[in-house]
């Protein structure tokens, strides 16, 4: 008998395990980790999981949040993922279904998802559901530390500081205010011209939340280059596990490109892990943006898992 019910406690470890069992190669998620990011207590803000058991067995689950990047509050991220031994039991599309009626209720009207271009069932899964490519394609990548010598590229970092740029930690930045921090919001969100103040300022706070406060974030690991008291490029670290982090956004200002900065920011990244005895850092590059790719290839990051974005408008499903 399989039974569809929101997500306990004593479910997390199996969460963890089938998403590891699916996804080996990315950072190895700790129960606490988990647990954080998915707080049971019900929230606007925060999403929800639901857990499929078959048999007694807990065999998939689903998780949903909001994409706030994409500054449209009505729309959602979904995960879905059943264990490879259940498959094609019709528990994918149970869980769907429970999933998309949470989501209705809570006026979602656009789904977006991540798929593993390998992922044959996953791919096939979501056609028939009347999802699409947004076109959006992204590469993993996965870094080992301790084979990174770094010695290179100190002369980049001393030109940039004869240029007048300096690299400090986001610590080191704090005391110039939210005026600061505006503008980094600036440099890492694209904000539509026609947004308005409204919308850029709740952009800001949820930016803020995710990158600045999120878990595994610290001020003394986000690091940004400064001109004139202005940032001009910045990359942040989250902390995932003991041994793993993600270098999870790396941003140029598009007059200060070419000049390295990209280059040392990562690498302040690395010593820092290094240092820290994070053995793992993984990060994601769009496949096509050749500058960070190159970037990422020189300092030693290997390619891994290519996903796919897909979407789904909800309301052209409830006819
Ligand atoms: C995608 C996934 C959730 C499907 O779960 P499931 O319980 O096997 O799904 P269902 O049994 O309800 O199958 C529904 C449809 O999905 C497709 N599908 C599922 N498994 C498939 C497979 N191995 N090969 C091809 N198509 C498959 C079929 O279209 C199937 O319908 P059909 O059996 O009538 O042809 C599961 O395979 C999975 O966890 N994959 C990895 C994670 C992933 O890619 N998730 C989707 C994006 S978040």
């Amino acid at each position: 008998m399989l039974t569809i019910r929101p997500r306990q406690r004593e479910d997390t470890p199996s969460i963890v395990a089938l998403y590891s069992a699916q996804e080996a190669e990315l950072p190895l998620q700790t129960l606490e980790h988990y647990e954080a990011e998915h707080p049971l207590e019900d929230s606007e803000a925060s999403g929800e999981q639901w857990v499929a058991v078959y048999n007694g067995e807990r065999v998939g689950y689903s998780s949903f949040h909001p994409a706030w990047w994409t500054e449209d509050p009505t729309a959602y991220s979904l995960e879905l993922r059943v264990a490879e031994r259940y498959g094609r039991h019709g528990v994918g599309t149970h869980l769907y279904e429970q999933t998309l009626s949470r989501l209705w209720s809570r006026g979602a009207t656009r789904l977006l998802c991540w798929v593993r271009d390998d992922a044959v069932a996953g791919r096939s899964f979501a056609k028939k559901l009347g999802w699409r490519e947004t076109g959006q394609t992204i590469q993993d990548y996965r870094l080992f530390t301790p084979d990174v010598s770094l010695e290179e590229f100190a002369n980049t970092e001393a030109r940039l500081t004869q240029s007048g740029i300096s690299i400090v930690t986001l610590a080191e930045a704090e005391h110039w205010g939210e005026p600061f921090l505006f503008r980094l919001h600036s440099l890492c969100v694209n904000i539509e011209e026609a947004s308005s103040d409204e919308r850029s300022y709740a952009s800001f706070l949820s930016w803020k939340a995710e990158a600045l406060q999120g878990i595994g974030a610290t001020p003394q690991t986000c690091w940004i280059a400064v001109e004139a008291g202005l940032p001009v490029g910045v990359t942040f670290l989250k902390r995932v596990g003991l041994e793993e982090a993600e270098n999870d956004y790396t941003g140029v200002a598009p007059t200060h490109r070419g000049r390295g900065i990209a280059t040392v920011l990562k690498g302040k990244a690395i010593a820092w892990a290094q240092k820290a005895g994070v053995r793992w850092l993984h990060t994601s590059s769009e496949v096509g943006n050749n500058p960070m790719i190159a970037i990422n290839t020189r300092l030693g990051y290997r390619p891994g898992a290519v996903r796919r974005e897909i979407e789904c408008k909800i309301n052209s499903l409830k006819s």
